[in-house]
């Protein structure tokens, strides 16, 4: 166990860290309709929003010691998504999360990512249980969840009274002992991380759009 990376590589894909000359395409991340319909962003939404929503991704990391990476396409460079750990005050638990642009969908690229994040939180936090938290429609997310050995356990209601289902990914003592292989396995409800976790701020009203569906 150790300190959570804050830069990560998988075959295909850099996870780094948030920084000021992302904006642009954060922006046009975020403001994708088929990527701001999951998040309550609408056409109000500015390049100033996103700054601040940027701005939160970084702050997380400073909170927390782990939070959201920026995810880079290694062929291109290019930024092409955020993936990762999340958890503001009130959330039912660590979350993984997931964005890819729409012009990179369907290459496994937010498995890919979500699996190393996944990997890691289980490795270096010492965690035994993460979720994600998924919009009932939200089919292609919830595939990503499947595909990473997730199950649906329960459901949760949001700040804004929406429901989510909730997906768990629990780590298996067997897999453990070869802590470094990704080991997603999802079993009941026991063994939620145990990890105390105390201070967090709540960040919803920061959220231009929420940040798990
Ligand atoms: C969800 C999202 C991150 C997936 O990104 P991606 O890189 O295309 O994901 P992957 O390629 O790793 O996997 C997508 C899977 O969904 C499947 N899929 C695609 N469209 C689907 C649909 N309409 N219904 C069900 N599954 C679907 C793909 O076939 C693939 O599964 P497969 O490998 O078994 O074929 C991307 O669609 C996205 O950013 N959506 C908008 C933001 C969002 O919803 N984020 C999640 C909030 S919880």
């Amino acid at each position: 166990m150790g300190a959570y990376p804050r830069t990560a590589e998988t075959q295909r894909l850099v996870l780094r860290q948030f920084r000021q000359s992302d904006l642009d395409a954060y922006t046009s991340l975020l403001t994708e309709p088929e990527v701001a319909r999951w998040f309550r962003i609408d056409s109000s939404f500015t390049r100033n929003d996103a700054w601040r929503h940027m701005a939160m991704l970084v702050g997380h990391w400073d909170l927390h010691g782990y939070g959201r990476f920026a995810v880079d396409l290694k062929s291109s460079g290019a930024l092409i998504g955020r993936v990762g750990l999340w958890y503001p005050e009130g959330w039912p638990e660590i979350e993984c999360g997931w964005v890819i642009h729409p012009s990179q969908w369907g290459h496994g690229y937010a498995t890919e990512a979500a699996a190393e994040t996944l990997r890691l939180g289980f490795a270096s936090l010492g965690l035994t249980h993460i979720i994600s938290l998924i919009h009932p429609d939200n089919a292609r997310s919830a595939r990503v969840a499947e595909k990473l050995g997730g199950r649906i356990e329960s459901t949760w209601i949001d700040f804004h009274g929406k429901e989510a289902l909730v997906y768990g990914y629990a780590l298996s003592q067997s897999r453990h002992a070869h802590a470094g292989e990704v080991s997603a396995m999802a079993t009941d409800n026991a063994g939620r991380n145990g990890r105390a976790r105390s201070g967090e701020e709540d960040l919803d009203a920061e959220r231009p759009a929420g940040d798990a569906r």
